[in-house]
């Protein structure tokens, strides 16, 4: 919800976090086991310089090539499919001579004739079953050729993992495909040799078809690491599977907890974002259902917002006996519901609300979001024309159809919009701050400047100029201005209670990016911390500091306590993808501790 809630301060940041974080993703899901050994330096070599397996090689065209992104494999859905082919492997095997054998080909052996046979021959035989398996694959029987792979994995006198894997690829294959057996096969030639890159990634597609997630992503990490990340396939398998567990974990763990509010301050710039208006009158002779409406809009009023929403839920459930105090409570409970997430209750009730009372421009603004939110872009703007029908002079409404139509990329409508919105009342100021940033999107460098040191010097005691001035400063690369805009906004947050603690985060990343002074962006944000122990941004950020180190338990840590902050569904999202990537990596080198100096050599481009 908070990623599309038309509410600028928090929304540009977020946006920009997540940048920050998508932007290093790939870093992580490919290079953190590499990093554990030597920073991030060894993603980038994997991904920059390393020769491809022979067999894919054209010469001359290799990174140019692994650049680009090739749509294969990515759109393929629900398909179980091997990601070979049907190419089985052959493992130094030598070509055995089979006429002697034809005889017995398919036809299954006792004991006792196993028994008899010596040793030379019984791996002649087990040979040539394979030999016939392979040719049974290529001709696509592949029941016949799990079959003959049987046969060899009786008789051989020493097992092979190549037929466990050979007759997994059989199972793969098969219609439907039997991919308990495949993991079973899989198992096996694992066990036999745990370095079996191709078993690994049949074992994980199984895995992954039969909705066994976490082991998947266990299998294609391994496959990754170990395939020296030369296959983008399987790479991008990591990415799929990632995406799959952690929606799936953020959907169990939403179903079966509270809904929550967001931050603080959140909410208090979600409601800063609509003009006071003075509280409906009491009736004369007020029921107890009016008095704790009452109390709910006092406790609104005192940014006691917990006790606002207990009291508003408890007031309607009392009965409210005159329609703007009902309108009212709808209105209220509807937008807590929205803060919480629950997009549908909110809508149930801003409907409600303007039943009442259809002329409340303030419950059809709300209800545009919770359209936009929705998807329903026509409805919402239905909603702002319908408001402006009602009163063409709320600047509340042309401020929040900017900020639908910032969202959307409409930047210079979002951009007139504003100007609209300052026109007819200038003292917000995140509607100069949207203005800015709007320019600023649209490409409007100069204007964009403008705005805000217009802004700046309009309102010398808000720090959000500075902040949201010191982040476009950032995204130009002028680290020192920028710096210094987000001490600023410290200075000025600190004489609030509670202070905002998002611009002590910005000045660590800007310090990070500027020298890469990661000490320094530590500190900022264990300062925040200390100050709110609940900022998503600043735990998100020593996450993700912790990774540029190789600290990797550590950022499982961090990546831990970022989900349990995480309220929203893409925000919880977003932290398991990273928490379960780490893991699986910090599981791969428990697995594979023989690699880590193979990596830390994979790193420095050997
Ligand atoms: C605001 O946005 C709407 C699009 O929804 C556009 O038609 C209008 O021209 C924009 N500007 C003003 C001043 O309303």
């Amino acid at each position: 919800m908070a990623s599309s809630t038309p509410e600028p301060a928090t929304a540009t940041l977020l946006e920009r976090a997540q940048t920050f974080l998508s932007e290093n993703k790939r870093a992580v899901l490919l290079g953190t086991a590499a990093a554990l050994a030597v920073g991030g330096v060894a993603y980038y070599a994997a991904t920059s310089s390393r020769p491809r397996g022979a067999g894919d090689v054209e010469k001359g065209a290799r990174k140019e090539k692994k650049e680009k992104k090739s749509g294969k494999g990515g759109k393929k859905k629900k398909t179980v499919k091997d990601v070979d082919g049907p190419i089985l492997e052959e493992r130094e095997r030598p070509k055995a001579k089979v006429e002697e054998e034809d005889a017995l080909l398919g036809t299954p052996l006792t004991a006792e004739q196993i028994a008899a046979m010596s040793e030379e021959e019984r791996t002649r035989l087990a040979a040539s079953f394979k030999e016939k398996g392979n040719a049974a694959y290529k001709d696509r029987r592949f029941a016949q050729a799990a079959v003959f792979y049987t046969r060899a994995i009786e008789v051989t006198p020493k097992p092979e993992p190549v037929f466990y894997s050979n007759r997994a690829a059989c199972y793969v294959n098969m219609q439907p495909p039997q991919l308990d057996l495949v993991v079973e096969d899989c198992d096996a030639a694992l066990k036999l040799d745990s370095n079996y890159v191709k078993a690994l990634n049949r074992r994980a597609i199984a895995l992954e078809g039969l909705d066994r997630l976490d082991e998947a992503l266990r299998d294609f990490t391994a496959a990754t690491i170990l395939d020296k990340f030369a296959n983008q396939g399987t790479a991008q398998a990591v990415e799929r599977v990632l995406q799959k567990l952690a929606t799936k974990k953020a959907q169990e763990i939403l179903a079966n907890r509270e809904p929550r509010l967001p931050s603080f301050t959140f909410i208090s710039a979600y409601f800063a974002a609509f003009r006071p208006r003075p509280h409906p009158a009491l009736p004369a002779e007020p029921s107890t259902g009016d008095q704790t409406l009452h109390l709910a809009l006092q406790a609104l009023d005192s940014a006691d917002y917990a006790h606002a929403v207990t009291l508003v839920n408890e007031a309607i459930e009392q009965g409210i006996s005159w329609d703007e105090g009902r309108a009212e409570a709808f209105n209220l409970r509807g937008t807590f519901k929205f803060l919480t997430g629950d997009v549908p209750g909110a809508k149930a009730d801003l409907q409600a609300s303007l039943e009442v009372l259809p002329t409340f421009t303030q419950s059809l603004v709300k209800l545009a979001s919770v359209h936009m939110e929705q998807g329903d872009a026509q409805a919402a703007f239905k909603c702002f024309d319908d408001a402006i029908k009602v009163d063409e002079k709320d600047p509340d409404i042309y401020y929040h159809r900017g900020q639908v139509l910032f969202i959307m990329n409409e930047f210079t409508q979002a951009a007139e919009n504003y100007t609209k919105s300052t026109e007819l009342d200038d003292s917000f100021v995140f509607t100069h701050i949207q203005l800015a940033v709007a320019q600023y999107k649209s490409g409007n460098l100069a204007s964009s400047m403008a705005t805000f040191r217009r802004t700046l010097k309009a309102f010398p005691q808000r720090s959000e100029p500075h902040n949201y001035y010191g982040e476009l400063l950032l995204d130009q690369q002028r680290y020192e201005d920028a710096v210094e805009k987000f001490e600023r906004a410290v200075e000025l947050e600190k004489l609030k209670s509670p202070p905002n603690v998002l611009p002590l985060v910005n000045k660590g990343l800007a310090l990070y990016q500027w020298k890469q002074d990661i000490g320094a962006a530590e500190r900022c944000c264990a300062e925040a911390l200390r100050i709110d122990p609940e900022c998503e941004a600043a735990v998100a950020t020593l996450a993700q500091l912790s990774l540029q180190q190789s600290k990797i338990e550590q950022a499982v840590e961090y990546f831990g306590r970022q989900s349990a902050l995480a309220r929203s569904e893409p925000e919880l999202v977003n932290a398991l993808t990273y928490q379960y990537a780490s893991m699986s990596q910090v599981e791969f080198l428990k697995n594979y501790p023989q690699m880590a100096a193979q990596l830390s050599a994979l790193a420095r481009g050997i």
